[in-house]
């Protein structure tokens, strides 16, 4: 049921705060996290040399968002398989890993193939699942259900912000047998509370991306740019403008910039650069600076009160998002790019709930 919206995707971007309380219930437990389904395991994970994380779209790219602090947070190296291209190459998979394997449905064939590939070299198997008793969440050692309620639209939204709490709740767990990252912990912990409001501020965006989408619904192609804890934002939003939009869209790691994405800059092509507070927040300046030198079309995601500081001549336009935590930032950041890749949608004229070609679980390879 649809209820006052138009569409399951404009319901299921507009639900994310009530998505992410569902998937923090009755685990954020005493300034501590609980998740029922690894706390026997978190001893073995915490043992493992490497954690892979394996998936495909989205899922995938929940995973990336949460690589950085899955690697903060727990000391492990963590590497990334799209599940298809682990199964290509026959990758390998040892005893000694945790593989965490990251789908909504739990049922896409791909990840399911590589689930019995890494099952069969030995590997500790870890599902991040939103469906109860599907395929993946029956046939993994232990895991977490994301419980974000039920996702119909074939393009994920809540899916995602959820798979990347339910990671950052993982790597809690995992990493709090380690005393000199306890602050470190706990301001996350507190963010992780907070967050369902800052959502719920972010979606006021949506006015503002409708009128960003009308002055884009001509463009060939939008390139998004991000680094750090944002390059998955940068991909997956590129993803929902493909998919939904059916407008050519990619995501770019922002270093990656000068060698080879900056020669098809100019005064046409729109770019949305990402930059919000963090680590890198100096580096993404240095990048605007280069792009608007060369005449871009920026479009910039920055930090509540940071417009001038990422933009000083006022030639962009700019997305103000509220700040967070530094590791929860891609769960907002994403939420403008989803609510534009619905609004070009809609004024372009395509099936919202329903892109062509494309089904909401692929189960066939
Ligand atoms: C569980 C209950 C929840 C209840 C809570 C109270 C279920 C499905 N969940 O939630 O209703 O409110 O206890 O304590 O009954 N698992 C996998 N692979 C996956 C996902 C999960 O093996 O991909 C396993 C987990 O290891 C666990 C079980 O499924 O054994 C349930 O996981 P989850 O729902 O995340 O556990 P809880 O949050 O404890
Ligand atoms: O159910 P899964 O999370 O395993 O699905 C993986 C991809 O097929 C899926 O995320 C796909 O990329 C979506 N259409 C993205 O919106």
């Amino acid at each position: 049921k649809k209820g006052s919206y138009d569409h399951f995707m404009q319901k299921e971007i507009h639900e994310q705060p009530h998505s992410l309380t569902t998937t923090m219930r009755g685990r954020l437990k005493d300034g501590g996290i609980l998740l029922g389904g690894l706390k026997e395991h978190l001893r073995t994970i915490r043992r493992s040399r490497r954690v892979v994380f394996i998936g495909c779209g989205t899922s995938y790219n929940a995973a990336l968002a949460a690589r950085p602090f899955v690697e903060e947070l727990t000391g492990i190296p963590v590497t990334m398989e799209v599940a298809s291209d682990l199964l290509d190459r026959q990758g390998p998979i040892y005893r000694e890993d945790t593989a965490v394997f990251v789908s909504q449905s739990g049922e896409t064939a791909d990840t399911l193939l590589a689930l019995d590939y890494a099952l069969e070299n030995g590997a500790l198997c870890v599902g991040v699942t939103n469906t109860v008793g599907s395929t993946l969440s029956r046939r993994t050692h232990c895991g977490v259900h994301i419980n974000a309620g039920c996702e119909i639209g074939v393009a994920s939204t809540k899916a995602y912000t959820s798979q990347i709490v339910a990671m950052a709740m993982m790597a809690l767990a995992i990493g709090s047998d380690q005393i000199s990252t306890q602050a470190r912990r706990d301001a996350i912990i507190s963010g992780l509370s907070s967050l369902p409001r800052n959502v719920s501020e972010v979606l006021k965006l949506d006015v503002d991306m409708k009128e960003l989408a009308s002055s884009l619904v001509d463009s060939e192609s939008l390139l998004v740019f991000g680094r750090g804890y944002n390059y998955a934002t940068a991909l997956e939003g590129a993803l929902k403008v493909k998919e939904v939009a059916l407008m050519h869209s990619e995501g770019m790691l922002a270093g990656e910039m000068k060698h080879g994405p900056l020669a098809l800059v100019d005064e046409n092509l729109p770019i949305i650069v990402i930059a919000t507070r963090d680590a890198c927040f100096s580096k993404q300046q240095s990048v605007i600076q280069q792009l608007l030198s060369r005449k871009g079309r920026l479009i910039v995601m920055c930090s509540k009160g940071d417009a001038s500081a990422v933009c000083p001549n006022g030639s962009c336009r700019v997305i103000e998002v509220p700040e967070v935590a530094d590791c929860l930032q891609p769960v907002i950041n994403i939420i403008p790019l989803q609510l534009l890749a619905y609004h070009l949608t809609v004024l372009r004229g395509f099936d919202v709930d329903q892109p062509r070609n494309l089904a909401k679980s692929v189960t066939t390879q």
